[in-house]
């Protein structure tokens, strides 16, 4: 939520463009507006736009609105904004400054007490453009300084003030030399170029200057400055401000390759990354599997071999997408052995007792970005309470996978799309594996295990023969572009698909649909059902597709339309004669798979209903890609 960039250069470069690139990358982050501001012909300069940057952020303009002077400058920063406080406008645009124009920065994060403080900045005589929480941090900055001449104290004090979470990049017009750095609950990443740094909210966006970077922690504040003529950087905790200089890790950038960035010869990242999810699969799986053993193997979970054998419980607790895939997760885990798995929504297990052994349960924290707020919060939560915390994280060095004791990472790659998909794929398959080893640990046998891992091994294949469906599924769109109501439904290991068939289809169409255990449809939703109601049952040939007749001979009775997913080992049935549209899929062997293959229609169904509505796939209106705020 919200991106928030910057540079700071030896020799003057164009840092707008760099800014305005970063933004593009960025972009996923948040689309209601977008600002930069840098430091030229003495002054700050400001320019905001509104919407996305890709879109209406143009350097030409810049320049023509700012002096061509700015062409060439040592600093610049730029944001892209989601909007928390206060409605998308110009005014509420960031880069914020003070009453004076002293001081210019950007934010991402909430301050949570902000009205109080802008209570008392107003009386002594502050006045506020906008209705950001933002703005405070820059009006209490400048107030800070009327005491504290140093940059770096007035900040370390006006942060000791916000409660809340916060990642910030500020300059001040006295000192253009020096880009300051805060984090709090939201992601910063320094990049380090040979002759200049580049900040980032998401590494993404630094890999088109460099590939080494450093991460901050929570409760690190950065002063960036050229002194004689070099980069030098100073990270201090601002809790601990006289604490001395913390000595940081350079990493290198893992997890992203530059070609995730770019949409290739696809028209939408949607469609682009649900043709990735074959390779993202065998790129989960790779070299996670001992065909010899039978046995899944996670090189990040070998410190915890003993725990994964001994536990009872298991807890996954996420967000959206990957709450839906930690269900299905339950439901491969709770077939292939006796652990208890249960699914907890991070906002709803924070706040709850949660009455776990730690010694018999293990919690696995399920994030694409692995910084959202709800689920960072309750992996602390359940680190205080003593239980060790595994991540199932796509991105690399993240808040979470940091928070956490052990992991996995899921291995998607960058993930533009604001709606889940490779990400749900790399989640799903890292949670097969894990019941493997699970399993294999517990009553499977070696044989049982082989021939679980054969099952998986042939699943990008028939990954890729589903995705022939497309075309069909365009006409079947076209056909239902009229309904009104639709419902997504299975049972068993299908349930968290028509779940995440729902979300992904409300996220990208802004219809509100719903999803149900097929057998629960009596119980109270039949009731939707008419002409205008689209049911799209998903029943593969398992040893509920007889039962699953009888849910739709009561659907037609009433009237609806029924979309079956079904494969191809159930052509020629003539019940499917009854039904009004069939999508068939590769028939598996072993039905428990079949969530790996069946997401992918029901992902294009989504995509396809949205371009026939008009709807931009990519970004869909009031999300964001990360959610860094409860
Ligand atoms: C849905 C979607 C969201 C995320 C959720 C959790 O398409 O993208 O529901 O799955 O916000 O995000 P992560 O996985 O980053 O923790």
């Amino acid at each position: 939520m919200c991106g928030i960039t910057g540079i700071l250069s030896i020799e003057k470069r164009e840092a707008i463009k760099d800014i305005v690139a970063s933004l593009g990358d960025l972009e996923y982050r948040g689309y209601d507006s977008a600002g930069v501001a840098t430091f030229s012909e003495g002054e700050i300069k400001i320019y905001k736009c509104l919407g996305a940057p890709s879109q209406n952020l143009h350097t030409k303009e810049i320049y023509s609105r700012i002096g061509n002077k700015a062409r060439k400058t040592s600093i610049a920063i730029g944001h892209n904004r989601w909007a928390t406080h206060g409605t998308p406008t110009l005014s509420n645009a960031h880069p914020h400054t003070d009453c004076h124009k002293e001081l210019a920065l950007v934010h991402n994060g909430t301050i949570i007490n902000y009205e109080s403080l802008k209570k008392a900045l107003k009386k002594a005589g502050h006045i506020f453009c906008s209705d950001t929480d933002t703005e405070v941090i820059a009006h209490q900055i400048e107030e800070a300084r009327k005491i504290y001449k140093s940059p770096e104290e007035a900040i370390v004090r006006t942060l000791a003030l916000l409660e809340g979470s916060f990642g910030l990049a500020i300059f001040f017009k006295d000192y253009p030399n020096t880009l300051y750095l805060a984090k709090n609950g939201s992601p910063i990443n320094i990049g380090i170029a040979k002759d200049f740094f580049a900040i980032a909210s998401s590494v993404n966006a630094l890999l088109r200057h460099t590939d080494k970077y450093i991460s901050l922690r929570d409760g690190e504040f950065a002063v960036l400055s050229i002194k004689k003529g070099l980069p030098t950087s100073k990270i201090i905790n601002f809790k601990n401000y006289k604490s001395g200089a913390i000595k940081k890790e350079v990493r290198k950038i893992e997890g992203v390759a530059p070609e995730d960035l770019s949409m290739g010869n696809y028209n939408s990242f949607m469609i682009k990354e649900i043709y990735e999810q074959p390779s993202v699969t065998k790129t989960t799986m790779l070299g996670r599997y001992d065909e010899k053993t039978g046995n899944a193997i996670f090189g990040g979970l070998i410190d915890y071999e003993e725990k994964l054998q001994k536990i009872h419980t298991l807890y996954t607790i996420a967000c959206g997408t990957a709450h839906n895939a930690g269900c299905l997760g339950k439901e491969i885990i709770e077939a292939l052995t006796d652990i208890n798995v249960r699914n907890e929504i991070a906002s709803e297990f924070r706040y709850k007792k949660n009455n776990f052994n730690a010694v018999d349960t293990a919690i696995f924290a399920v994030s694409q970005s692995g910084e959202t707020a709800d689920t960072l919060e309750a992996v602390k939560e359940a680190k205080q309470k003593g239980c060790d915390v595994f991540g199932i994280i796509n991105v690399v060095g993240s808040a979470i996978a940091q928070e956490s004791d052990a992991g996995v990472y899921t291995r998607a790659g960058a993930e533009i799309g604001v709606a889940s998909t490779k990400a749900f794929i790399s989640q799903a398959t890292t949670f097969y594996l894990l019941a493997l080893k699970l399993a294999r640990e517990r009553l499977m046998n070696v044989q049982e295990g082989r021939d679980f891992i054969k099952k998986l091994e042939e699943i990008p294949n028939k990954q890729k023969e589903v995705l022939k469906v497309e075309q069909k599924i365009k006409d079947i769109v076209t056909k239902y572009s009229k309904i009104k109501n639709i419902n997504f439904l299975g049972r068993g290991v299908n349930v968290s698909i028509a779940n995440e068939a729902a979300l992904k289809f409300k996220e990208l169409t802004y219809m509100e649909v719903g999803s149900y255990p097929l057998g629960e449809l009596k119980h109270g939703p039949m009731a939707v059902i008419d002409k205008e109601c689209l049911s799209v049952v998903i029943m593969p040939k398992d040893k509920l597709f007889e039962m699953n007749k009888n849910s739709i001979e009561q659907i037609k009775s009433k009237g609806g339309n029924v979309l079956v997913i079904t494969d191809k080992s159930a052509r020629g049935d003539s019940f499917l004669k009854k039904v009004d549209d069939v999508i068939y899929m590769p028939t598996l062997t072993n039905p428990l798979f079949y969530p790996l293959v069946e997401i992918i229609p029901l992902q294009l169904f989504a995509v396809h209903f949205a371009n026939i509505l008009g709807k931009n796939v990519d970004k869909p209106r009031n999300l964001a890609k990360s959610v860094t705020v409860e």
